[in-house]
This record gives C-alpha cells, sequence and structure tokens, in this order.
C-alpha cells in the first residue's frame, strides 16, 4: 500500500455561520491547534503524496495556515458554493495530475484519525471506486444515512432526502470518503444537483459509482472521530475529546498526572519519562517537558523547554522562548519570557525575567523584575552563573550582571556589573530617633490610625 500514490483533498470552503464569528470556521482551535493543522495533521500520518485544501474567495488567512501547517500543499479557490462534489472539482488540476488513492476529508473534522484514513485507502486498494468512512450516532440528526444491503454500500440519503426507514439506518456519513484515482474525474462530473437544496452533493458519487458498474465500501470507525465543527457547542466538545485522547496518551507514556481531567495539554506538548503534572495546569503550543521535571499547581506554560528535574510553580507562567536548564527553579508568581536559565538556577519567587539570561546556579530572589523594555524596544539582561540578585531588585537592561556578582536587595541597576562585584543601588536609609512617637501625638496621625 505505501507504493500507492494518495491525493488528498480537504474541504474548507464553508462560510462557518453558525460558529458566529469573524474568523473563518477551519482557524479555530482544538487542543492548541487549528482545525485544519489537526486535519493536515491526520493526513501527513496517512501516507499521503499530494495535498489540495478547497478554500473560500479571499480566505488569506486560511491560506497562510495551510502554508505552515502543510508546507507542500496546493490551496484552490472555491468561487462560489454550490456543494460539496461542486468543491472537489475545483481541485480538478490535482486531480488531473494522477493518483491511485484521492482522500476527501472535511475541514471541520479534525478528530478524524491517520489509521482510519488508512484503512479508506486499503479499501480503494482492494478494488472500491468508493469508500465512505460511516459511525453510529448517539444523535444522528443532520447527518446524511449510509444504505447498506448484503454488505455492500449502495447509496448515502440526505437526511432531508431520506425516508423515514432509511433514516432509522443505523450507520451515519462521516463525510471522509476515498475515490479510486482512475475513476474519480468521471463518477464527480456525472453527479447532478437534482435535491432540495440545488447542490452538487459528494454524497452522490456512491450512487453513481455503482450506476457506472463499480462498487462502494463503507468503513465503520468511532463517532468521536467523526464529529464535524459547526457551531461553538460542538468545538466545546471536541476540544473535551482531543484533551480526553491526549490526556490518556501522556497517561500511557508513564507521565503522572495526579488529576488528568483538570490538565489542558496542546496537541504537540511532549513529556520526558517521569515527568509530574500537579493538578490544574495548562500547556499552551511547542512546550517540551525533559525528565524528571515537576509542573505544580496552576501553572501556565507556553513555548518553553523545561529541562531535566526542573520545577515549575505553583503558580508560574511560562511564556514563549522559555528555556530551563537542568534542575532549574521556576517559584511561585514568577513570568518568564523569552529567558534562558541555565542548569540548577533558581528564581523562587514573584518575579519577571523577560529577555534574560541567568548562568547556572545563579539566585534571583524574590521581587526581582528585569525592566526589559523603556516603551520602544526590548532589551537583553545577562546575569552571570553564580550571581546572587538580592530581593526587590530592578535590573535596567540592557545590563550585564558578571559572574559571582552580588546585587544588594533594592538596588536598581542600570550599569553592567562586573564579575564577583557587590553592587548596592539604592537610595540611603535616613533614621530620625524618636520622630515616629513625636508624630503620633499630632491629632491628624491618631485620627488617621485608628480609621
Ligand atoms: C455533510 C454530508 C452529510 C454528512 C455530514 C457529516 C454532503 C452533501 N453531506 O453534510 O452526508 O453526514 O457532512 O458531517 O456532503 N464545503 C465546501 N464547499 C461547498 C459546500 C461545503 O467547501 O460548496 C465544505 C464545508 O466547508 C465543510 C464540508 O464541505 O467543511 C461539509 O459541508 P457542510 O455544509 O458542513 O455539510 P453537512 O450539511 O454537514
Ligand atoms: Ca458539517
Amino acid at each position: 500500500m505505501t507504493a500507492r500514490t494518495c491525493l488528498a483533498i480537504v474541504l474548507a470552503a464553508g462560510e462557518g455561520t453558525r460558529m458566529r464569528s469573524a474568523r473563518p470556521k477551519v482557524l479555530h482551535a482544538v487542543a492548541g491547534q487549528s482545525l485544519l493543522a489537526h486535519v493536515l495533521g491526520a493526513l501527513a500520518q496517512s501516507g499521503v503524496t499530494a495535498t489540495a485544501v478547497v478554500i473560500g474567495p479571499g480566505e488569506d488567512a486560511v491560506v497562510a495556515e495551510v502554508k505552515r501547517a502543510s508546507p507542500g500543499a496546493e490551496c484552490f479557490v472555491q468561487n462560489e458554493r454550490r456543494g460539496t462534489a461542486h468543491a472537489v472539482l475545483a481541485a480538478r488540476a490535482a486531480i488531473e495530475r494522477g493518483a491511485d488513492d484521492i482522500l476527501i476529508v472535511y475541514g471541520d473534522t479534525p478528530l478524524v484519525q491517520g489509521a482510519s484514513l488508512a484503512r479508506l485507502r486499503q479499501a480503494i486498494a482492494e478494488d472500491a471506486a468508493v469508500a465512505v468512512l460511516g459511525f453510529r450516532a448517539s444523535d444522528s440528526t443532520g447527518y446524511g444515512r449510509l444504505i447498506v444491503a448484503d454488505d455492500q454500500l449502495i447509496a448515502i440519503r440526505e437526511e432531508a432526502d431520506a425516508s423515514a426507514s432509511e433514516r432509522k439506518t443505523a450507520l451515519c456519513n462521516g463525510g471522509t470518503m476515498a475515490l479510486a484515482g482512475k475513476t474519480a474525474l468521471a463518477i464527480l462530473e456525472r453527479i447532478k444537483n437534482h435535491n432540495r437544496k440545488g447542490e452538487f452533493y459528494l454524497t452522490d458519487t456512491v450512487e453513481v459509482a455503482r450506476g457506472m458498474e463499480l462498487s462502494a465500501a463503507a468503513v465503520e470507525v468511532e463517532e468521536d472521530e467523526m464529529r464535524g465543527i459547526n457551531t461553538k457547542k460542538q468545538l466545546a466538545e471536541a476540544e473535551a475529546v482531543a484533551q480526553q485522547r491526549l490526556r490518556q496518551a501522556a497517561l500511557d507514556a508513564g507521565v503522572t498526572l495526579v488529576a488528568p481531567d483538570t490538565v489542558y495539554l496542546c496537541a504537540d506538548t511532549k513529556f520526558g519519562r517521569d515527568v509530574v503534572v500537579e493538578p490544574f495546569v495548562v500547556f499552551g503550543e511547542k512546550v517540551t517537558v525533559e525528565d524528571g521535571a515537576v509542573i505544580h499547581s496552576f501553572s501556565h506554560v507556553v513555548g518553553a523547554h523545561i529541562g531535566k528535574g526542573a520545577s515549575v510553580g505553583p503558580f508560574a507562567r511560562l511564556r514563549p522562548g522559555t528555556r530551563l536548564g537542568e534542575g532549574a527553579r521556576i517559584g511561585n508568581f514568577v513570568e518568564v519570557k523569552e529567558a534562558v536559565t541555565e542548569a540548577g538556577a533558581k528564581a523562587n519567587h514573584l518575579t519577571y525575567l523577560g529577555d534574560a539570561s541567568v548562568g547556572a546556579n545563579a539566585n534571583v530572589g524574590a521581587g526581582t523584575i528585569t525592566c526589559n523594555y523603556d516603551g520602544a524596544a526590548k532589551h537583553r539582561t545577562e546575569i552571570g552563573r553564580g550571581a546572587f540578585i538580592g530581593s526587590n531588585s530592578a535590573l535596567v537592561a540592557p545590563v550585564k550582571i558578571g559572574e559571582g556578582a552580588y546585587i544588594g536587595s533594592g538596588s536598581v541597576i542600570t550599569r553592567d556589573v562586573p564579575a564577583d562585584a557587590l553592587a548596592l543601588a539604592r537610595s540611603q536609609q535616613v533614621v530620625k530617633e524618636g520622630r515616629a512617637a513625636r508624630l503620633r501625638g499630632l491629632k491628624s496621625l491618631a485620627k488617621s490610625r485608628n480609621e
């Protein structure tokens, strides 16, 4: 089978009106990735050799997402929305180049698995002209029905056009199908728009193929895979399914999720061995967690690399560009962005590290802020290995703190500090003996104290 070529056509020209959103439907996210990226990912897993995406006119954002998620894919514009079969023919030029198998997948069906697409291709390799994914729906409202007789798929009937007994048919049409490349165009060109909506239905491929003495097959999959997203409610339901899958995969891979249902993962989150994730942690895109690291509760982690045995949180925020070295510690109420901390470095409390590097074993005290932004541009702070930054210091970037340097607490550091130097940059403490007691005698002060 691997020797067979395969063109995938993704239908993504829908307007998505029911999402009530300015964003194109296929760009909404599930598990941190667009619906379209999920579909393109499943296609990549099923070994397609070329991909065509059919989009609506003027959808530049969709084109950009296609290029990002699947650089080799080609976009075709369907100028008028005249039905799913009409949409497939928008990619006619790609079909004419020829492929053994043609997979047709809806862009709003993000949970479809590569393995199921491979099963469809297998049916084509075994001589079906059309193969369709079907499922048993808990609520079949709105789905087309697969009409099966003697193990043969004989038709797909849209709900509106189906008879009462056909509606009772157990298998629903998932909308994902495969066509044999050699007969695909002949079938698609014979489809008519003689139905209630006056659209060219892809579902007619089955009856047309059979009219041409070709065979059709149904391949059954789990309902969850075929969830089509038309509304925000369905988007939330798909998110729940995707999270269940990702949590299960993490547990299977040996990650300790103390309370799995409270952890939100991204489709690309990567874990090493013996990682512990405490309750209520959210992972965004592009996170890697190495062996033995612990993510404590209520942490929010995006675009971060967490090194071996590192500790994060509770209540930490790691933003894109964070790289924590082996055994590094980022504690409560610490925010890190575009910053590298080397092995054993610590920022345990109430700190902002932005556009910074922190050398091995350096200690950043509570309340330290890297002042990286001057209102116009961002600047870097470099903290050398083994340096000690006293609590409540402001490091005004660009600035370098040398190896082993010591910054007294409460300092506002505006110039570089050499290695092993002590720097104090704070106003002098003024002490006036007895002054507080005298002031207390004043009425106004006594009043304000009692309020
Ligand atoms: C379709 C199927 C139905 C199936 C259901 C599964 C048809 C006629 N019906 O119904 O049997 O049970 O999916 O979810 O295929 N699109 C275009 N251009 C068009 C029309 C649609 O690109 O002119 C795209 C949409 O963006 C969407 C997909 O095709 O991604 C399906 O279209 P939609 O209108 O949602 O079909 P359903 O009514 O859900
Ligand atoms: Ca749909």
